[in-house]
């Protein structure tokens, strides 16, 4: 893969910064130097919509105006603010990091990268943003509308969502924001993936990047970013038999060629019963989504051994805790007979 580059990296940078300051978003309540409610919007603005994070954000900051008045509430009235923002670990780690910004950093957000990450719930980027606007940290954001504007300017044909991908955007990324005024490159940077270089339909004639932009260029944006193939998984039902005999059940070593070769599982059953199963269990497979279905079966002519390793198992040798070499869907199904007394 070729190492992402701009002709002119200082010159993008300080086009970003006065595209900013003219066209950017600036009346945005959390739009202070104040760590606190830079660190409350940005864990807000993670997976919640601008739009949406206005009025939780007033209404934080009302109940809690310090980093201090957050960590000393209790849990369930942080819980019950957060109510209808989704994806609750934000809250939980809210409060707990600002338990560790009054313990562990005597009541001061931390002015380092390094620092801002040992916060729970402050990844790399979350850090970056707050560092920049707040202590003017050269250290870029890179969220999915960044990585956008980066794979169209520079027409990158790796998919963005590959750790290789990552890497690169991320070299480059940190390349662009060293310069004046960091936090407002990369507010500028999220300003631009948001308004202008949307996902689809880009305005490309307001953007301040389009005479360097190479995707825009070769009239092709939207093919941009490009991502890995969607995994397609295929639909699959296994019919297996449940055969008792003396306190043994049998098992076959399944062949090559299939799913879970050379472990032990229940046989398979050539023709499908006109009955219930006793269990059926579903499971999602890197390429497929099985269903299996359990079938007591007196009669094990019905079964396809032929060619196959059989080993009858003492059925007190199928617990969870026994070591047999079983696919882990099988050793599931063992607990769930058991469970039942089905077995
Ligand atoms: N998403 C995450 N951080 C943001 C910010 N500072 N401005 C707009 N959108 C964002």
């Amino acid at each position: 893969m070729r190492e992402l580059q701009i002709a002119d990296p200082a010159g993008f940078h300080k086009t970003i910064v006065a595209w900013q300051k003219k066209e950017g978003r600036h009346h945005l309540p959390w739009m202070v130097h104040e760590a606190y409610l830079r660190w409350l919007s940005e864990i807000m603005l993670q997976q919640t919509q601008v739009s949406v994070v206005v009025d939780y954000f007033a209404r934080f900051t009302q109940s809690f105006p310090t980093v201090k008045d957050l960590a000393e509430a209790p849990e369930t009235e942080v819980m019950r603010l957060w109510a209808g923002l989704g994806y609750y670990s934000r809250a939980r780690n809210l409060h707990r990091a600002a338990k560790m910004v009054m313990t562990d950093f005597g009541g001061a957000f931390p002015e380092t990268l390094e620092g801002l990450m040992k916060l729970p719930g402050v990844g790399r980027s979350t850090a970056s943003a707050i560092g920049s606007f707040c202590f003017d940290l050269e250290e870029p954001v890179l969220d999915g509308n960044v990585k956008r504007v980066l794979s169209r300017v520079t027409a990158f044909d790796t998919a963005v969502d590959s750790t290789e991908g990552d890497k690169a955007l991320l070299a480059l990324a940190k390349a662009l924001v060293k310069g004046d005024e960091p936090g407002v490159f990369n507010q500028g940077m999220m300003d631009i993936g948001a308004l202008v270089c949307t996902r689809i339909r880009p305005k490309c004639d307001a953007c301040p990047a389009s005479d360097i932009c190479r995707a825009f260029l070769a009239a092709n944006p939207e093919d941009y970013p490009k991502k890995k193939p969607k995994l397609v998984r295929s639909d699959r039902t296994l019919k297996l038999a449940l055969v008792e005999k003396e306190g043994k059940c049998l098992l076959v070593q399944r062949t090559s060629g299939d799913i879970w070769p050379g472990l032990w599982c229940l046989p398979e059953l050539v023709d499908a019963p006109d009955r219930a199963p006793v269990l059926r269990i579903k499971r999602v497979l890197t390429h497929l989504n099985l269903t299996i279905e359990v079938y007591r079966t007196e009669n094990s002519e019905t079964l396809d051994l032929e060619s196959k390793e059989v080993f009858w198992v003492e059925k007190t040798q199928t617990s969870a805790t026994n070591d047999l070499p079983l696919p882990t869907p099988i050793r599931l199904i063992f607990e769930k007979l058991a469970e039942s007394r089905l077995l």
